[in-house]
């Protein structure tokens, strides 16, 4: 990692962003623009072969190279305007939502590209939800405007009423599909030409400006198409509020750019804005002993927590490595670092994820993120520090939509799946359940694709065959309240009692109208949709 040649402290130079998007708006097309923007790659393709070698080293992403989707998350760091951003990539495929929203944990900002021809889609809402929790800042991209798109006002409007965030053009497109002939940068005035197929330019450079008010414009739009373009970017400063920095880092504002990822157009400059407006990592509230405390980047004792585990790509071995943000201080190589729970483990090989490469960071600061192999001592939402006495909150576990009960072929190897299943949920693949009645577990998922990777996984390495059959209950909820309350709810309906992995009690039900009658019924007890991991 380069040093930093002005006085800011390294920290203050961290950008760290997810991009979030439904399906096939261009999230992947977009990321490997940016790459190539900040000239971090060289060549397009390279984040899609990149996934490809990694698909290769490992058995059980067969199911990832079978059905053309990428699972795992990872990070990709590159260097732009003298910042060094952290692109944090999620799972493109719904059945992995839970850790994309784990991901977004992490990220201190967030992209949401829209398809232009779509808007606000499903699931765009879903992580926008998500983001809100935390109230991340979101930047957004509209994307394909080199095909028919909506018209950029209802767009905004679709932003507005369906996110409930003020959206705010930075630039305001000419036509789109076959007449779309760029967009005008509302600051400056200069239409960013887009160019025709064909004339296909180097997603390196910034885009060609031409002065709106210039006589040069006349070569590019028509004098229609340039009085529609006043027009329309009157409108939109009329109908929505100025940009406004504070309004944005607090999550109400979200700047709107528009491009093309396909054609490299607007990415550039997309680029520029975040090195322009996205924030570097903010202080975070935890706890110490019991105590809150703000754990400030700038602050000395290293500090961070586990948003992802991932199993190591090589099957013969049993160690992973765990995805760490760190928080605060200077971490060096060869430190010591505690867990909450008093685990100890020396940080020898941490890795850092740069685009094209992966390689062992001799130090690392607040808003990095740092892949730390361990044989199993680390868990989604652990917490990480010097002392050991700091913890993280806000993990969160999802209500798994999907309940299987494991069945083995041979049981004879109940304790072998035991901890097989255990193994599975500490990285967060799934969920478990121990029901209080019968022996069985249940297996708990967000989408069905992930029941499939557990079943290859189980098979692949730790050689047992099990079914995963299904269970009577359609839902689950964590259930929490006065002692006496929940031991009353659990009394009326033991045979839907069950334990998760930290032996909080579940309330598995057989639909969601059992959910709602039950809340009814028992208006003492509280059923959460998510858990924070304690
Ligand atoms: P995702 O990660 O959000 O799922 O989307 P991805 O980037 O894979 O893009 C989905 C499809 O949309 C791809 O086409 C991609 O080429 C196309 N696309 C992305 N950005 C643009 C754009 O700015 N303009 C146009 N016209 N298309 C765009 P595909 O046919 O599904 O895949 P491929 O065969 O091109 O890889």
């Amino acid at each position: 990692m380069t040093s930093n040649s002005t006085d800011a402290p390294e920290w203050a130079r961290r950008r760290s962003f997810a991009i979030i998007s439904h399906p096939d708006a261009g999230k992947t097309t977009l990321t490997e623009t940016l790459l190539l923007s900040a000239g971090a790659i060289r060549l397009a393709g390279q984040v899609r072969a990149r996934g490809e070698n990694r698909r290769t080293q490992s058995d059980w992403m067969k199911i990832e190279q079978e059905r053309g989707i990428s699972v795992s998350a990872s990070v990709m760091t590159f260097e732009h305007r003298g910042l060094l951003f952290n692109l944090l990539d999620t799972p493109g495929h719904e059945d992995f939502s839970e850790d994309t929203y784990r991901t977004l944990t992490a990220a201190d900002s967030a992209i949401m590209v829209l398809d232009a021809a779509k808007g606000v889609e499903p699931r765009t809402l879903k992580l926008v939800e998500v983001c809100r929790l935390r109230d991340i800042p979101i930047v957004t991209f509209i994307n394909k405007m080199d095909r028919e798109a909506l018209d950029p006002v209802d767009l905004l409007e679709d932003i507005q009423d369906k996110l409930a965030l003020d959206a705010t053009p930075m630039q305001w497109p000419s036509g789109s599909g076959k007449r779309f002939k760029g967009v005008l940068d509302i600051a400056t005035n200069d239409l960013l030409r887009f160019q025709k197929p064909g004339e296909d330019r180097d997603p390196h450079e910034p885009a060609e400006r031409v002065a709106l008010d210039g006589s040069a414009i006349g070569e590019v739009l028509s004098a229609e198409e340039a009085d529609e373009l006043r027009e329309g970017a009157e409108v939109a400063k009329e109908l929505c509020p100025p940009f406004n920095r504070q309004s944005f880092l607090e999550g109400h504002l979200t700047p709107v750019f528009f491009g093309s990822a396909l054609r490299g157009f607007g990415v550039r400059e997309l680029l520029e804005g975040l090195a322009d407006i996205i924030p570097g990592p903010a202080p975070v509230t935890a706890s110490s002993n019991g105590n809150p405390v703000e754990i400030e980047p700038g602050g000395k004792e290293v500090a961070g927590f586990v948003f992802k585990v991932q199993a190591n790509m090589d099957p013969n071995h049993r160690d992973r490595v765990a995805f760490v943000r760190l928080c605060s201080g200077r971490f060096k190589r060869g430190m010591k670092l505690k867990t909450e729970a008093g685990k100890q483990l020396t940080v020898s090989s941490p890795i850092l994820f740069f685009a094209q490469d992966r390689e062992i960071a001799d130090e690392a600061f607040a808003g990095d993120v740092m892949g730390v192999p361990n044989h199993g001592t680390l868990r989604v939402g652990d917490s990480l520090s010097e002392s050991g006495k700091i913890r993280f909150t806000g993990i969160p576990n999802f209500a798994p939509e999907i309940l299987r009960r494991a069945r083995l072929a041979d049981p004879l190897k109940a304790k072998h799946l035991k901890k097989a299943l255990e193994s599975l949920a500490e990285e967060g693949v799934t969920q478990l359940f121990r029901p209080t009645l019968g022996g069985d577990f249940i297996v708990g998922a967000v989408g069905a694709l992930q029941i499939d990777v557990m079943r290859e996984r189980v098979a692949a390495e730790y050689g047992l065959e099990v079914d995963f059959e299904a269970a009577p209950y359609e839902t689950a909820r964590w259930i929490e309240g006065d002692r006496d309350k929940i031991e009353a709810f659990a009394d009326r309906h033991k045979s839907a009692m069950a334990v998760d992995i930290n032996g909080d009690p579940v309330f598995l039900a057989k639909s969601a109208w059992e959910v709602s009658y039950s809340e009814e019924k028992f208006p003492d007890v509280s059923f959460h949709r998510a858990k924070e991991r304690s």
